[in-house]
């Protein structure tokens, strides 16, 4: 049976500026914003763990710090909870990543766009077929949305782009792929960034999951700065569309755009709800602000 090659590296893209969330990303990136008690990168990376990667490659920004302390030991905070004999939180602390998990920091000297953020991952990724997963698109899902995209690569081994369907009057806040039938598959014709609804083909978005060929690095080198002068990876991914076959994966799932404020306040409340230590008294918070 054919079988493609293991996808072992996941590249989180954690460098934006986070305009929509200042001052709160001032010193901090988005991605550690929390959601009930972890912050959105820890979700991300424990999907991708689920999906079996085990080399994780964050491209930061300027200020980096607070994600490599996450996912580093911290010396200090384990013996301060060992003395007070804290052993359910010291487990929570230690067991962030598995230990066969490596992390890998490589810095984007300036935030020119997801595009060149993934281009700045290239030296780490190499030659072999990759994962993107932007942890600002937190995706609540029975089984994780990239484990669901990798089961559709290892049919075939071509790259596979997360998507889904949006109202049509928001297509300019996404990239928008066009699709047509192909074996069992959703094959891309076409992908533009951020059409009008007038201009746009389908209401199919691309969300923050993505597998891709190492062809899409040398496709990134050559496009040009597009929409908000940025290098855009829905560019180089309309390249790459005319050279392979790209996939889109409908998932199944439920995103929350934790890039925006009201995503994120719906992100919370849903986690909230939910979460064992809070969910009850959560929802009897919610009912009294209904009656307000
Ligand atoms: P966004 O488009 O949400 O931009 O980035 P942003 O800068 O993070 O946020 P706003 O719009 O200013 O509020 C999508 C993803 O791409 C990463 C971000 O960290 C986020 O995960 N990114 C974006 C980079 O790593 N580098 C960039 O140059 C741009």
């Amino acid at each position: 049976m054919y079988q493609p090659k293991k996808i072992r590296k996941v590249v989180f893209p954690v460098a934006g500026m986070g305009t929509r969330f200042l001052p709160a990303t001032k010193a901090s990136p988005k991605e550690m914003l929390p959601i009930v008690d972890k912050p959105l990168i820890q979700y991300a990376v424990e999907e991708a763990v689920a999906a079996g990667c085990t080399e994780i490659i964050f491209v930061t920004g300027r200020s980096k710090r607070s994600i490599e302390d996450h996912f580093d030991k911290a010396y200090e905070l384990e013996t301060e909870l060992q003395l007070r004999h804290k052993e359910q939180m010291l487990e929570q602390v230690q067991n962030i990543l598995p230990k066969n998990v490596t992390c890998l920091y490589i810095r984007q000297a300036e935030a020119l766009g997801l595009g060149h953020a993934v281009l700045c991952s290239q030296s780490a990724v190499g030659n072999e077929p990759f994962a993107v997963v932007l942890a600002d698109d937190l995706i609540d899902a029975p089984k994780g949305v990239l484990s669901q995209m990798i089961d559709v690569y290892n049919q075939i081994g071509s790259s596979v782009i997360g998507v889904q369907t949006i109202d049509p009057s928001q297509t300019g806040s996404y990239g928008i792929v066009e699709t047509l039938q192909w074996l069992n598959f959703n094959r891309i014709r076409s992908i533009v960034e951020k059409p009008k609804p007038e201009d746009a083909k389908s209401n199919l978005a691309v969300v923050g999951r993505y597998i891709l060929t190492p062809r899409i690095f040398n496709l990134l080198q050559t496009v040009e700065r597009g929409a908000g002068n940025e290098i855009q990876l829905t560019d180089a991914i309309a390249k790459l569309v005319e050279y392979e076959p790209v996939l889109a994966h409908a998932f199944e799932g439920t995103r929350y755009d934790c890039g925006s404020k009201i995503g994120y306040l719906e992100a919370t409340l849903a986690y909230g709800l939910k979460h064992p230590e809070t969910g009850v008294a959560f929802r009897e918070v919610l009912q009294r602000y209904a009656t307000r």
